[in-house]
């Protein structure tokens, strides 16, 4: 797979080694505005991993013949989501534009995501189908390492998800979230351990932050999250994700089926008033 990375700071350079060295991408090119960092992480990676090709450009409009492109840049990263968004709208009014003709799909990480990927879609007009962002699926996976901890039953088994705003109004859809066919909270109940489910939503919304607090990134987490959806991309997997996709003027995350193509269909939830107690 021909993957572009826009962004080579953390997160993209944390997802090029974690693309290249599972065999993802073959082929790689990299686009930052601080060109010798670029190069720099080229180096890096080509004394880590032989077999991958990786190609530094002047501008995004040479990764046009990709299969997709991968946006982690940001001008700024901060407290403040609206200062985020008024700096990294501005690369997107530069760079989305150029990409209107791209036949491939975007994936979007650089935050605020909901407002990155509505402002990338408008901007480049691409279908939404081939444009959304990474959304709540970080989120997701950060619930369901939690939800492993207390419960000491592998992440794998547990099929709990995050949904909405990839930021503080998100939610844990625990209506809809279960292990086997038990709803996650009669499991705890079961098992007689304590269910408290706005600690365990907030531990969740403020995970990203506690991270941020002490280490001023949190490229781990995302880029483990990018390789799972490209994965599926590349394998056609058709797995569901809870991603941030452009509908009727809106993003915001819902659960999506993800496949070559990328999204195949929505997949609608009987929420209920259970998930909406905070
Ligand atoms: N979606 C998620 O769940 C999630 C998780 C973690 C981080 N993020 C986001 O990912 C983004 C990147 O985070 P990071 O830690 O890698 O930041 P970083 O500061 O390490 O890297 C950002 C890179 O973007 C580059 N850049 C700046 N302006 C550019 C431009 N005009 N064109 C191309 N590149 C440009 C910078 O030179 C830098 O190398 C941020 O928006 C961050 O909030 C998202």
């Amino acid at each position: 797979m021909k993957i572009g990375i826009i962004g080579l700071g953390a997160v993209g350079s944390a997802s090029a080694f974690l693309l290249a060295s599972k065999k993802i991408a073959n082929s790689l090119f990299f686009y930052d505005v601080n060109k010798d960092l670029a190069n720099a992480q080229k180096i890096d990676l080509e004394d880590a991993i032989f077999d991958v090709k990786i190609n530094v450009v002047d501008d995004v409009s040479a990764m046009l013949e990709c299969d997709l492109i991968l946006f982690a840049f940001s001008a700024l990263i901060c407290a403040n989501r609206v200062d985020e968004l008024r700096a990294n709208y501005d690369i997107c009014k530069e760079i989305c534009p150029k990409l209107s003709n791209f036949k491939g799909i975007i994936l979007i990480a650089t935050n605020p995501n909901d407002s990155i990927v509505f402002y990338a879609q408008k901007l480049s007009k691409l279908n939404p189908k081939k444009i959304f962002g990474t959304g709540t699926s970080l989120d997701t996976q950060r619930l369901r390492a939690i939800l492993s901890l207390k419960l000491n039953i592998s992440a794998n088994n547990i099929n709990a998800y995050m949904l909405a705003e990839h930021g503080d109004t998100m939610f844990f859809a625990q209506s809809i979230s279960t292990i086997l066919n038990k709803n996650i909270k009669d499991f705890f109940i079961d098992n007689n351990l304590e269910y408290d489910y706005l600690a365990i939503e907030k531990e969740v919304i403020t995970r990203g932050a506690d991270i941020f607090k002490v280490k001023n990134k949190t490229e781990y987490g995302i880029s483990s999250t990018i390789l799972r959806i490209i994965s599926c991309i590349k394998n056609d997997e058709k797995k569901i994700f809870p991603l941030s996709v452009v509908e009727e003027n809106l993003a915001y995350s819902y659960t999506y089926l993800l496949g070559k193509d990328g999204i195949d269909r929505k997949i609608s939830l009987n929420l209920n008033e259970d998930d909406l107690i905070n």
